[in-house]
């Protein structure tokens, strides 16, 4: 057992006898299945944060009383790293993903996660597991920060501890197809005054039967729309959503805390904006959408997530008509959008809004 010593945190490295990276066909990787070497873990006791560690990945032992698997206390962040054609490792906005995170730990009642621990436990990962960064295009290194309850106890309140976690994923696309989207008209994903926009586990448990009952019906995901009268547009649950109306780039504002507010979103934002492209945040009624549809100005209409990057949506399903959107080669809003993200994420171009992070080697 080695011990990296950092300003206030150091950190212990048990080291994987013997790397698991060669059983790996990185030729085909499926999403979320295959992970790296090693995962990171530190813990928050009696008000302390401690026992930052690195050890081979593998299962952690916990009581069954632990409060996180009961009442929910869990937020997650989800973030990429890529290697440039130099072999240096890039994050994109990892800042961004921080600061998330202590926002999400905010409403769930949980403590912050110190900046220190959350950087230098995600590099010390990320130089240890460097190999499992695929090169190729269209893969990257998928990165899941987490932290959980600990406290054993059976009851209603705050933990009074908890373990933050990450761990890493070589990964292929999210998406491999255009998807196809039915809006929500009956469940529920988020309202004004709940935790919509937290990163946290039950957000996405609550969304998982009804995307059975759609995927039942030939949908791939739900367009969440707000919970008092379904009409306001939210998000799809794994991604933040976008349409080209009439030539102008409309997303939904995140400002009644209802919706994720995703990287990925923000960067699309930005990049319009820089590139002169017409784009409005504000709130967007699912009957504006129906409507350009009718008018033939519905031209695009795509989700932004880290996982999805820019995922098409190749139709929309609402009230039992179907809204079938325009080939993907005939999208040059998304197209543009897309390629210029790739490219800014790995390096291949230059980074204007300075979000590229290189992680020293
Ligand atoms: C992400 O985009 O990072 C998420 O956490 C969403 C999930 C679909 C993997």
């Amino acid at each position: 057992m080695e011990t990296l010593e950092t300003r206030e945190y150091p950190i212990r490295i048990n080291r994987i006898a013997k790397s698991r990276i060669e059983s790996v066909d990185f030729s085909k990787i499926p999403f979320g299945k295959v992970f790296s070497d090693h995962m990171f873990y530190a813990d928050y006791v009696n008000g302390k944060w401690t026992n930052a560690t690195i050890e081979p990945y593998g299962n952690i032992s916990f009581a069954p009383s632990i409060s996180g698997l009961h009442y929910g206390q869990l937020i997650f962040e989800g973030m990429k790293a890529y290697k440039n054609e130099a072999g240096d490792t890039l994050l994109f906005r990892p800042l961004m993903n921080y600061d998330r995170m202590v926002k999400s730990a905010k409403r769930m009642a949980m403590p912050a996660v110190p900046k220190e621990i959350f950087k230098e436990g995600l590099q010390e990962l990320l130089r240890l597991d460097n190999d499992w960064i695929p090169p190729r295009p269209g893969a990257s290194l998928y990165i899941r920060p987490f932290m959980f309850a600990t406290d054993e106890y059976v009851g209603i309140r705050p933990s009074e501890n908890y373990r933050f976690m990450i761990f890493t994923c070589p990964v292929g696309p999210y998406y491999d197809r255009p998807v196809k989207v039915k809006v929500a008209e009956k469940y529920v994903r988020a309202f004004e005054g709940g935790t919509g926009q937290a990163k946290t586990a039950g957000n996405y448990a609550a969304t998982l039967m009804p995307v059975i009952e759609a995927k039942e019906q030939g949908f791939d995901q739900i367009l969440w729309l707000d919970g008092c009268h379904f009409e306001e547009v939210h998000e799809i649950g794994t991604m933040n959503v976008f349409f080209v109306i009439d030539g102008t780039v409309v997303t939904p504002s995140t400002e009644k805390g209802t919706i994720l507010e995703g990287v990925t979103r923000d960067s699309v934002i930005k990049i319009f904006e820089h590139k002169g492209v017409p784009v409005e945040v504000r709130p967007l009624k699912i009957a504006e959408v129906v409507e350009a549809h009718e008018k033939g100005l519905l031209h695009d209409a795509f989700g932004a997530g880290t996982a999805a990057t820019i995922a098409h949506i190749s139709e929309i399903g609402y009230k039992g008509k179907h809204m079938i959107l325009p080939d993907v080669k005939d999208r040059p809003i998304s197209n543009m959008v897309k390629e210029e993200l790739i490219n800014i994420k790995r390096g291949r171009t230059a980074d204007p809004f300075d979000w590229i992070y290189t992680v020293p080697a």
